[in-house]
C-alpha cells in the first residue's frame, strides 16, 4: 500500500517522539513491502517562531494533501501571556475544525506488566479495556467566548447540535457492537442543557443499535467509578471537554499516561496523536516515553484495514515492555532506556524478531554488550 503521511513534530517531546513512531512505520514499509511518504510540517509554538501563525498555511495543505497525518504534541509555557487566540494549542484546535476531525478515540488497557505500576491496586484494573469516543469539533471548546474589556468577566459557552452528536454516536455504536455490546453516555443531565440534547440524540440513535445496552452516568460520578471499577466500561461516549479530562484520568490505569494512543477521525482525514501533553522540561533529554505515538501508528495501520502490521506493532511494544526496555516513567532502575532505544528495538524487532530477542537475552546473561 501506498499512503504520503503528513507528519507534525511540534513542541517539547514532540520531535524526539515522532522520530520513534517514523522509524516504526519505516520497519513496516520494509517488512511488509509498502511505500510509506513522510512530509513535516510545523505547527504550535514552532510555527508561530518560523512564521508567525501555529497552524500555518502550508501545514494545512500538507495536511489536506495526505492520507494520514501523524501528530506530535504542542505548547511551551513561554507562550503563556499570549492572547487564548495566537497560543500554540490553537494549532491544534484549528486543524482538528478544518479537517472536521469530529471524533477522538481513545483505547485504555491495562498492560499485564506494568499494572504495578499504576497507583491503582492491580486486582481493580486487572482485565480494564475500553475505548473513549470523545467529540472533537464542538461543545465548549468552540462555542462563543470572550473576556470583558476591564478583565473582569468572562464566559465560554458549550454549544452542540444534534447532528454533531448523532454522527459520532453512530460511531461509537458500531464499536460496541464488535465489542461487548456496552455504550455509557457521560454527561451531566442534571445540570446542563446541552447534556440533555446528548441523552435524547443517543437514545434515539441507540434504537438503531439494538444489541448494544445504554448507560447513563453523570460526570462526576464517571470520575470516580473510572477509579473503583473500570473494568465495567466498554465503549464510553462523552463530549468534547468531559473527554479530554475523562482521558487523562484513565491513562493512570495503564500506568503511565506515556501509553495513552488516539486516533481522530473526519470524513476526508485522519489524524494519530499521543494524549499526553508536550512536556517541555523533558524535551532534549531523550527520555520521553514513546510508546503512546508508536501505539497510535498502530491505530493509523489498523485504520488502513492493515491489521497484520497493527498487530506487528503492538507485539513489539509488548516485547519491549516485558523486556523492560522502557524509559524512565515506567523504568525507575538505572538500567532504564533512552526514548530512541526504544524506538529502535521496537523497529528492529520488527524487521527480524529472532535476532533482537537473540542480543537482548544474551545482554541479561552479560555477555552481550550491544542491541
Ligand atoms: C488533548 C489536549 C488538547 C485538548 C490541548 C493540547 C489543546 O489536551 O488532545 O487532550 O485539550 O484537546
Ligand atoms: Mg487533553
Amino acid at each position: 500500500m501506498k499512503l504520503n503521511i503528513a507528519v507534525l513534530p511540534g513542541d517539547g517531546i514532540g520531535p524526539e517522539v515522532i522520530n520513534q513512531a517514523v522509524k516504526v512505520l519505516k520497519a513496516i514499509a520494509q517488512k511488509f513491502n509498502h511505500k510509506f511518504n513522510f512530509t513535516e510540517s510545523f505547527v504550535g509554538g514552532i510555527a508561530i517562531d518560523k512564521t508567525g501563525s501555529p497552524l500555518p498555511e502550508e501545514t494545512l495543505n500538507n495536511c489536506q494533501n495526505s492520507d494520514a497525518i501523524l501528530f506530535g504534541t504542542i505548547g511551551d509555557p513561554k507562550y503563556d501571556d499570549f492572547e487564548i487566540k495566537n497560543r500554540p494549542e490553537q494549532g491544534l484546535l484549528k486543524l482538528r475544525k478544518e479537517l472536521g476531525l469530529y471524533a477522538n478515540i481513545r483505547p485504555i488497557t491495562a498492560y499485564k506488566p506494568l499494572m504495578h505500576k499504576s497507583p491503582i491496586k492491580e486486582k481493580v484494573i486487572v482485565n480494564t479495556d475500553f475505548i473513549i469516543y470523545r467529540e472533537l469539533n464542538s461543545g465548549i471548546y468552540y462555542g462563543d467566548k470572550n473576556t470583558s474589556e476591564d478583565g473582569k468577566s468572562a464566559y465560554d459557552t458549550c454549544f452542540y447540535q444534534a447532528e454533531e452528536i448523532d454522527k459520532i454516536a453512530h460511531l461509537a455504536f458500531k464499536a460496541a457492537k464488535t465489542r461487548r455490546k456496552k455504550l455509557t453516555l457521560v454527561d451531566k443531565s442534571n445540570v446542563l442543557e446541552t447534556s440533555r440534547l446528548w441523552r435524547n440524540r443517543v437514545k434515539k440513535v441507540g434504537q438503531s443499535y439494538p444489541d448494544v445496552k445504554i448507560f447513563f452516568l453523570h460526570i462526576d460520578n464517571a470520575a470516580m467509578q473510572l477509579i473503583i471499577n473500570p473494568r465495567k466500561f466498554d465503549v464510553i461516549l462523552t463530549e468534547n471537554l468531559f473527554g479530554d479530562i475523562l482521558s487523562d484520568e484513565a491513562s493512570v490505569i495503564s500506568g503511565s499516561i506515556g501509553l495513552s494512543a488516539s486516533a481522530s477521525i473526519g470524513d476526508n482525514s485522519v489524524l494519530f496523536e499521543p494524549i499526553h501533553s508536550s512536556y517541555p522540561q523533558y524535551a532534549g533529554k531523550n527520555i520521553a516515553n514513546p510508546l503512546a505515538t508508536i501505539l497510535s501508528t498502530a491505530m493509523l495501520l489498523e485504520h488502513f484495514n492493515l491489521h497484520e502490521e497493527g498487530d506487528a506493532v503492538r507485539n513489539a511494544v509488548d516485547q519491549s515492555i516485558e523486556y523492560n526496555i522502557t524509559t524512565p516513567d515506567l523504568n525507575s532502575t538505572k538500567k532504564y532506556a533512552h526514548t530512541s532505544d526504544v524506538g529502535e528495538f521496537i523497529s528492529d524487532y520488527i524487521i527480524d524478531k529472532k535476532s533482537v530477542l537473540y542480543h537482548v537475552e544474551n545482554i541479561d546473561l552479560g555477555q552481550s554488550t550491544i542491541i
